[in-house]
């Protein structure tokens, strides 16, 4: 049997890309060393695969070339892959911020994604690794389960190393190093941030969970905050992560909708209530409890000045965290950096001086915000190369 194209990676962007370009009349050789396709769509979004987000925007990625993304993206658009969803009748409903999940279970959107690779006839080889990728005469030449198997074109699409437990591998990167594509250099994103000791009191505070608005340089997220046992968790801090450089610290607004002057007011209205018990009503009496002590400020609201009540309101508005660390890929849902765009075709995904060479999903200098961002961005790059090989 010969190929027109081998992807390897059974993902999202390999799925997608197999079936685009299966259903083109290409023979397609799908290649993956797990033994099952798409497993990170299998435990996504809980379970139920936030398969996309109706805000999709391409400053709504990061990538050294904040352009890259535009083209595939405006090209398959999540209306495009809400009409496939639909074709298929899986029932969704939109959560929060944009974000589609599906009634059901992820399992539909795997299934789905099956079904449109058979209908293009794509061959699927599960369990088996690559041990070798050459180039020679036009074709590409991939050892895959000691078999030498050929075509002409070659799309990478095995993803980026993180959770490395569920078989995700830097495999990507490997090979586009061998072609001469450079490597934006990767590093975890939407990840749990580490407290060290100077911080460790609010390591009692694990379970406790508050809408912050969270700032990092010029980025901010308003969504939920989780504290853990380790350090801060919850989608906002997984968000600000993705932009975070080590040994800098990240602001955290504990009132975002509370104004400068809000503890005055307060103070004004009922002078004899004790600090602890607005902070508690406006926060959670744990959290309230934790920042007081971080204060050093107890009794009640009428024996502060006004000036040290728009002091506090301020530290609160501007809470500065500094996380030792992540919990590293073991706990990243994506990674930031990967293959380098300035080598890649924006339409086509193919590398600009390597004929036939393709690179898509997350494995390229394409990382998306949480909330759906990531999955469209794999079907519109699978989509992009499955059209052009
Ligand atoms: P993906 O990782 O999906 O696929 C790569 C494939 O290549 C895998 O099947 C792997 O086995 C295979 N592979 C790797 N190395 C190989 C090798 N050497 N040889 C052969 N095969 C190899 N995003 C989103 O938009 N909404 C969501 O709800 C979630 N939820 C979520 C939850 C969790 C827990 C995680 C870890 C991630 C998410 N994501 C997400 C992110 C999303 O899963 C991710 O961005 C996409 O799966 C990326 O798709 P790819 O196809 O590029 O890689």
């Amino acid at each position: 049997m010969s190929y027109d194209v081998i992807i390897l990676g059974a993902g999202a962007a390999g799925m997608m890309c197999a079936a685009t370009a299966g259903q083109r009349g290409k023979r397609v050789l799908l290649v993956d060393h797990a033994d099952g396709v798409g497993k990170k769509i299998l435990i996504s979004g809980g379970g139920r695969c936030n398969f996309t987000n109706i805000h999709i925007a391409a400053d709504r990625y990061l990538s050294a070339n904040p352009n890259f993304a535009k083209s595939a993206l405006g090209r398959y658009s999540a209306q495009d892959f809400i009409a496939l969803v639909d074709r298929y009748g899986i029932a969704w409903h939109e959560k929060t911020l944009g974000q589609l999940f599906c009634d059901g279970s992820a399992k539909q959107i795997v299934a789905m994604l099956e079904e449109e690779c058979a209908a293009g006839g794509v061959t699927i080889a599960l369990g088996q690794g690559v041990t070798d990728v050459a180039h020679g005469d036009g074709l590409y030449r991939v050892t895959i389960g000691g078999v030498v198997q050929c075509a002409p074109a070659l799309v990478l699409a095995t993803g980026g190393p993180s959770i490395p437990k569920m078989g995700a591998t830097g495999f990507a990167y490997n090979v586009a190093r061998q072609f001469g594509l450079g490597i934006i250099q990767p590093r975890p994103a939407l990840v749990p941030f580490t407290l060290g000791a100077e911080e460790a009191l609010f390591q009692s505070l694990s379970g406790v969970s508050a809408d912050v608005e969270v700032r990092w340089n010029k980025t901010r997220f308003r969504e939920a905050a989780l504290f853990t046992h380790r350090g801060l968790s919850g989608p906002a801090m997984l968000q600000i992560s993705s932009y975070w450089q080590h040994r800098t610290p990240i602001h955290v607004d504990f009132l975002p909708d509370r104004d400068a002057d809000w503890l005055i007011a307060e103070k004004r209205d009922r002078p004899r209530v004790s600090l602890r018990k607005v902070l508690a009503q406006a926060l959670t009496e744990r959290l309230a409890d934790t920042l007081l002590e971080r204060l050093s400020v107890q009794g009640e609201l009428g024996a502060q000045s006004d000036k040290a009540l728009r002091q506090m309101a301020a530290s609160l508005a501007n809470w500065p965290f500094e996380p030792t660390g992540t919990e590293g890929y073991a706990k990243a849902e994506v990674t930031v950096g990967g293959i380098a765009t300035a080598g890649l075709s924006s339409r086509t995904m193919e590398a600009n001086k390597v004929p036939g060479l393709y690179c898509i999903g997350e494995a390229v200098d394409v990382t998306g915000w949480l909330g759906g961002y990531n999955f469209q961005w794999a079907w519109a790059s699978g989509w992009a190369a499955g059209q052009a090989v």
